[in-house]
């Protein structure tokens, strides 16, 4: 197995070494268009082989695409990464750029390859994927619902004073501080729901922690996170190289599901060896489905910018 990893920066880099860690491939590549960085870090992380115990052949390339050649998975990571105070969307005509060319110069070396997109504003971003490439859609995954999943877990977390990993939470809708949807009415704590451990004020702070949780970060470090980021896109190359499975919320095209179409965005799937598989119905209550609705709305209209760029 092959999985390529474009854009060498902190997410790309720390999306790689999970990768590598768990040995998800036997070849690893990592390109980035900044001479010498990707082979850096790709030395740096092989150095770190015997230490942590993996095998996966690690190679770092300069823009070089040829050396991306079969593989069966690509996440990209390419694009300006958010400054404080900045919001994903302001990301869109630069990166926009830069993910389309990715895309086609993937294409060319690795046409069977699943795409997952991470580089923001990851909903439209994917979208772009998507219409640019003309893949079929189970094969263009956008990130973000994991990775927000993951931080309303752990927001839950730390209010419940449990351990993340007996929650079952998804965030669905966009991946931007005021499109996501923390579905906090489905959310449970070994099968009980959260809700009924948690006042109205905890539920409202949780989700509004959770909505932010990219902004936050971002304002304390100087630039966007990437240790959750990074892990994200790795469980998701997991789940399509073991072929696990798993739900996830990713952010895929829909075709009336939820009410929408023409348009990508974050509901809950099953993730395997065909990139996502099967969307399912979370049944969405009235104020939720509004939310969805909404959501899409602040979407769409970025999702028009991409036409006059
Ligand atoms: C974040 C970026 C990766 O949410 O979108 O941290």
């Amino acid at each position: 197995m092959k999985v390529t990893v474009v854009g060498a920066g902190a997410v790309g880099a720390t999306c790689a070494d999970n990768i590598a860690r768990k040995e998800l491939c036997n070849e690893l590549v990592l390109l980035d268009i900044k001479e010498g960085i990707a082979e850096g870090k790709a030395q740096d992380m092989m150095q770190t082989a015997t230490l942590l115990g993996f095998d996966t052949k690690i190679t770092g390339s300069t823009n070089d695409y040829s050396k991306t050649a079969n593989s069966d998975v690509v996440v990209i990571t390419s694009g300006l990464p958010r400054k404080p105070g900045m919001t994903r969307e302001e990301l869109i005509g630069v990166n926009a750029g830069i993910v389309k060319g990715v895309c086609e110069n993937i294409l060319k070396h690795s046409p069977n390859a699943i795409i997952i997109v991470i580089s923001n504003p990851m909903d439209t971003m994917t979208y772009l994927a998507l219409q640019s490439t003309g893949l079929p859609k189970h094969r263009i995954i956008g990130m973000g619902g994991t990775l927000d999943s993951s931080r309303f877990k752990y927001q839950l977390s730390q209010h419940l004073g449990c351990s993340p990993a007996d929650l079952n939470a998804v965030v669905v809708g966009g991946h931007g501080d005021t499109t996501m949807i923390p579905l906090i009415r489905l959310a449970t704590w070994n099968s009980t729901p959260v809700t009924n451990f948690l006042s109205a004020e905890q539920q409202e702070k949780i989700v509004k922690d959770t909505m932010v949780g990219g902004a936050t970060l971002t304002a304390l470090i100087g630039t966007s996170a990437w240790y959750a980021p990074g892990a994200a896109g790795a469980a998701l190359v997991e789940s399509i190289l073991r072929d696990e499975k798993k739900l996830f919320t990713c952010c895929v095209a829909l075709d009336g599901e939820y009410g929408q179409k023409d348009i990508c965005l974050g509901v809950p799937v099953i993730i395997g060896k065909n990139g996502w598989e099967k969307i399912l119905d979370f049944q969405l209550n009235e104020t939720e489905q509004a939310a969805f609705n909404k959501s899409a709305d602040a979407v769409r209209s970025m999702n028009d910018v991409l036409k006059t760029l």
